[in-house]
């Protein structure tokens, strides 16, 4: 459905099914009964969020290719909670839609570094000493994404002021189960026996490697096909993760070299020690007995 469908039937609804003029539908997009394309989106607010500290050309594309990446955390935070109710109430091919979604989303936030990358080391100087102790490690969606999927670090949380928006949602996923959680209940109630020590492992706690868990791991991929896809997906979704965290070192090496972060670590070396870390580590130790 197209936005000027929404368009329609937001006025048939606050016509209270009454018949329309045509002076009516042709009245002006300001009129606060007329849902339009740029009330609907917000669009004067967004607009209006691009604002240059430095003034300098190329720090709008900086501005706007965060945004976009706060944008597509915030997206693939709603599909993952998404894709865990699902398995909560076992419906796996509703899960393995939602996956695909979530990974051509991973894919178009891999491939959007390549626009970052239009940007050279002196561009970036321009503007670099006004971003002053801002730093993508302070993006705390990206945290929570960490934190859904397994990564869960409660050290974090510190860098958040107490009181806080982000630490309380930071706070509040750490309580909670995680996608790898969710999988492995299904898993189990697919009639696959999980450990007991994996189905109530303190989830405050990282997901880690068990060699229990990859026994019925190899049996998911030897009896249940289905079941085996949505392992692939996962493996999919680690690699993904894994892909933008190197994309992202790379672009981070060729555009400040050897030079500290703005948020105060090493830089590049901080960013290569996250490297090859995979997010559900059994389903990399099993591929040698599949
Ligand atoms: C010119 C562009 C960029 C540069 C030079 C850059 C540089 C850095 C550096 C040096 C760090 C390490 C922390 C620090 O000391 O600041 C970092 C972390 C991070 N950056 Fe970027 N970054 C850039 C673009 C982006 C973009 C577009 C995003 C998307 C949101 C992003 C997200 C992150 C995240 C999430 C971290 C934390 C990674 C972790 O702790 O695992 N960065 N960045």
């Amino acid at each position: 459905m197209g936005l000027l469908d929404v368009d329609r039937s937001d006025r048939a609804d606050t016509a209270g099914g009454r018949g329309r003029s045509g002076a009516e539908r042709s009245a002006p997009p300001e009129d606060s009964r007329y849902l339009t394309y740029a009330g609907y989106l917000h669009l004067d607010e967004l607009l209006s969020l691009q604002q240059r500290r430095a003034g300098e050309h190329d720090e709008m594309l900086f501005i706007i290719i965060h945004q976009v990446y706060e944008l597509w955390f915030k997206e693939l935070l709603h599909e993952l909670d998404y894709v865990e109710q699902l398995l909560g109430r076992d419906d796996l091919p509703t899960a393995l839609h939602t996956m695909r979604r979530i990974l051509t989303v991973l894919k178009v936030m891999v491939a959007q570094i390549d626009i970052l990358e239009t940007m050279t080391p002196r561009e970036f100087l321009t503007f670099r000493n006004r971003l002053q102790a801002a730093s993508g490690l302070e993006s705390f969606q990206f945290r929570e994404l960490e934190f859904a999927l397994g990564i869960k670090r409660p050290g974090i949380l510190e860098r958040y002021p107490e009181g806080s928006e982000p630490r309380a949602r930071l706070a509040q996923r750490l309580q909670r189960p995680t996608l790898w959680d969710a999988f492995l209940e299904h898993v189990d109630r697919s009639g696959f026996l999980v450990p007991r020590s994996a189905l109530e492992r303190d989830v405050t706690r990282p997901v880690e490697a068990s060699g229990d868990v990859q026994d019925v791991l190899v049996h998911v991929y030897a009896e249940s096909p289905t079941l085996a896809q949505l392992c692939e997906r996962l493996v999919d979704l680690d690699e993904g993760l894994q892909e933008w965290r190197y994309r992202h070192v790379k672009m981070v090496e060729r555009t400040i070299g050897a030079k500290q972060g703005t948020g105060g670590t090493e830089g590049a070396g901080y960013l290569r020690t996250t490297l090859s870390h995979p997010v559900f580590p059994d389903l990399w130790e099993i591929r040698t007995r599949l």
